[in-house]
């Protein structure tokens, strides 16, 4: 694997959930894999859950890790081709990659989408950059349309917790205070799309997400129906995707919060957040604290998933 920045990247999607239960059984069993290997993870954004089980993941498998933060402590970088640079950037981001390459074997990645211009969060400008010009393994630690170390971590553990072949899922939109990303919800979509369950996604109208991700999965604009029968309920904000509103707060309507009133007509679901969440706002604490929810679990996940990727890109660069 010389890539990690969708579902396509495993492969085969069963095998890839396989792989990660082995690896869970026994994290500290690849230990050589990343003897005088070391792993430099690039952060744009602020993270809790990704650093740590990112790290995590380098150091069962053997590795030295490296974080840079780029905005505490390094060089402010200038990201556009063609400035004049008499700013206050004095770094161009096409010099610091291969340097940052230089010093490494494995790059992770958090590049936020930014929300000025959708067609450079859309292309993936930053992340592309770093996979163009790095000269290294590149993974996305959360870019600005995907999120795919969470959404493997969800997949994960909804195998763990499934308890029916096919179970449903539904990825429900919830209020929040601030502007969110669409990485969690498009990156979850596109891998419940290749997953065996039935895929329900609920949200207000005008939050409609890219069609690249939803693949003609079912969307429901009713919540409460949405949720009948649901055997997983994942709850999450975004803003609005759809031109001319990118980036934009459409409603704060409550009555979206995820509360006992709507699980009251699931099937006893389990409740997912990738975490942080903003608790009466998107999930009451009732909900959350209830012995349904499984967000701790997922969290821990992202240790696995994140030990995946990396093992499968240590290995293919041996
Ligand atoms: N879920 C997640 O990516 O958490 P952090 O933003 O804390 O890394």
């Amino acid at each position: 694997m010389r890539t990690y920045t969708n579902v396509h990247d495993l492969g085969d999607l069963k095998a890839a959930v396989r792989e990660a239960l082995e690896v869970k059984a026994n994290r500290y069993s690849y230990k050589s894999l990343g003897t005088d290997k070391t792993l430099l993870m690039v952060f744009f954004n602020s993270s809790l859950r990704t650093r740590l089980s990112t790290q995590k993941a380098g150091m069962n498998l053997g590795m030295n890790t490296m974080v840079l933060d780029i905005n505490q402590g390094a060089w402010k970088l200038e990201t556009e081709r063609g400035v004049i640079m008499d700013g206050d950037k004095p770094e161009h981001i096409l010099e610091a990659i291969p340097v940052m390459g230089a010093y490494c074997d494995v790059i992770g990645v958090r590049a936020f989408a930014q929300f000025e211009d959708k067609d450079f969060d859309y292309s993936e400008t930053l992340l592309n950059q770093f996979i163009q010009y790095s000269g290294k393994p590149v993974f996305s630690m959360e870019a600005a349309t995907g999120h795919p170390l969470q959404a493997f971590a969800d997949l994960i553990t909804i195998e763990e917790y499934k308890t029916k072949e096919r179970p449903k899922v539904v990825l429900t939109w919830a209020p929040h205070p601030r502007a969110l990303p669409q990485a969690v919800p498009n990156s979850f979509a596109d891998f419940m799309n290749e997953a065996d369950v039935e895929f329900v996604i609920t949200h207000p109208e005008g939050y409609e997400l890219p069609e690249q991700f939803v693949r003609g999965a079912r969307v429901e604009y009713d919540q409460m129906k949405a949720f009948e029968g649901a055997d997983f309920i994942y709850a999450k904000n975004w803003a609005a995707f759809q031109d001319p509103h990118y980036g934009k707060i459409l409603s704060t309507d409550r009555s979206w919060t995820v509360s006992g009133r709507q699980m009251a007509v699931t099937n006893d679901a389990r409740f997912m957040h990738c975490l942080p969440v903003r608790r009466n706002m998107i999930v009451t604490d009732e909900v959350i604290e209830s012995p349904r929810s499984i967000v701790i679990q997922e969290a821990a996940n992202r240790e696995i998933s994140a030990q995946v990727v990396i093992k499968r890109m240590l290995e293919a660069n041996l």
